[in-house]
């Protein structure tokens, strides 16, 4: 069971829409409901386009909800007013990761600067040696050393530039970490590395996780739960290990039946689940099938009801 005091964010009926011209618009995300405890990493997959970015940029204020609430921490985001009574919390305490960072980040600026800026702007640190010993730290921890704090994001290569964006977001210590394919870009042992961090920010600081990745063994790895997304809809939502061994809405079943076993006689003879997302049929109700495991019921289940 959660508990009231343990929801960090508490999303309700999200739902999203990207004009596209007069009359027209993409309906990114459909009234989708999650919450996220302070203390747990919470994944998002599906596949391209389900709308797992729009959620995330939602949850960060870059995009702004054509309907639903979202609550972070008991301040309604979706509220202009409140949002600005806590700016200054809410842009210490949220921080985000995208799977492009790196692009994002100030071309002009030297690698520690890019790192120190938002602890100074926020006045963490009151003695300088403090703040650059603390920011030599921080990129040390994603595998970056002192040779690279001089450097432009130009002069470096794109997994070094994510890494950039990662260790500026980590060390502001954030209490909700939205990160959008953070590490896609990175290679095999750096990805270990930051996966580890991810492990360490959660459990050391308290700090409650949204992930959205596509290596779903990674999902299963570092999740406590799990939520799938098909076409804008939120379709299955559990546990990570009830999701992964029992998934229940047939959009989960293919999407977990593609992935590869390292075993070449089991992977023989598996047989993958197919599933055409066109033929989604939103009832809109999601039913607990288990403590905690929810699931959207689909036409046939629909039809055996009525
Ligand atoms: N800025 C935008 N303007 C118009 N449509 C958009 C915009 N951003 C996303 N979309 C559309 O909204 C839907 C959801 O996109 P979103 O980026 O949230 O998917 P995603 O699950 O993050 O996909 P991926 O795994 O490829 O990152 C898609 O149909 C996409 O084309
Ligand atoms: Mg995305």
């Amino acid at each position: 069971m959660m508990e009231n005091k343990d929801i960090l964010v508490d999303v309700q009926g999200l739902t999203h829409q990207f004009p596209m011209g007069k009359k027209k618009s993409i309906k990114a995300v459909h009234h989708v409901s999650f919450q996220i405890r302070r203390d747990e990493i919470f994944s998002l997959v599906g596949e391209s386009g389900s709308g797992k970015s729009t959620v995330a940029r939602c949850l960060m204020n870059i995009y702004e909800p054509t309907e639903g609430t979202i609550r972070y921490d008991g301040i309604n985001l979706c509220d202009k007013k409140e949002r600005e009574q806590h700016k200054t919390r809410l842009q210490r305490e949220r921080q985000i990761i995208f799977q492009d960072s790196a692009s994002a980040l100030n071309q002009r600026m030297k690698t520690k600067d890019i790192v120190a800026e938002p602890l100074r702007i926020q006045h963490i640190f009151s003695e300088k040696e403090e703040l650059d010993q603390y920011v030599r730290q921080q990129l040390e921890m994603v595998g970056l050393e002192e040779n690279y704090l001089n450097r432009r994001p130009s002069e470096l290569s794109g997994g070094q530039r994510q890494r950039i964006a990662i260790a500026r977001a980590f060390g502001m210590k954030p209490r909700l970490l939205v990160a959008d394919e953070p590490i896609a870009s990175l290679d095999v042992s750096i990805q270990a590395q930051v996966i580890k961090l991810f492990q360490h920010l959660q459990e050391e600081h308290d700090c409650a996780i949204l992930f959205i990745a596509h290596d779903l063994s990674m999902v299963r790895y570092l999740s406590d739960r799990v939520g799938v997304m098909c076409k804008g809809h939120l379709v299955e939502m559990g546990e990570t290990e009830k999701i992964f061994q029992n998934p229940l809405h047939s959009y989960t079943k293919s999407l977990l039946s593609a992935i590869p076993v390292p075993d070449p006689a089991l992977e023989k003879k598996r047989s993958s689940v197919t599933y055409d997302a066109a033929s989604i049929w939103n009832t809109g109700i999601m039913v607990e099938a288990e403590e905690g495991h929810w699931v959207m019921q689909e036409e046939a289940d629909h039809e055996n009801l009525i």
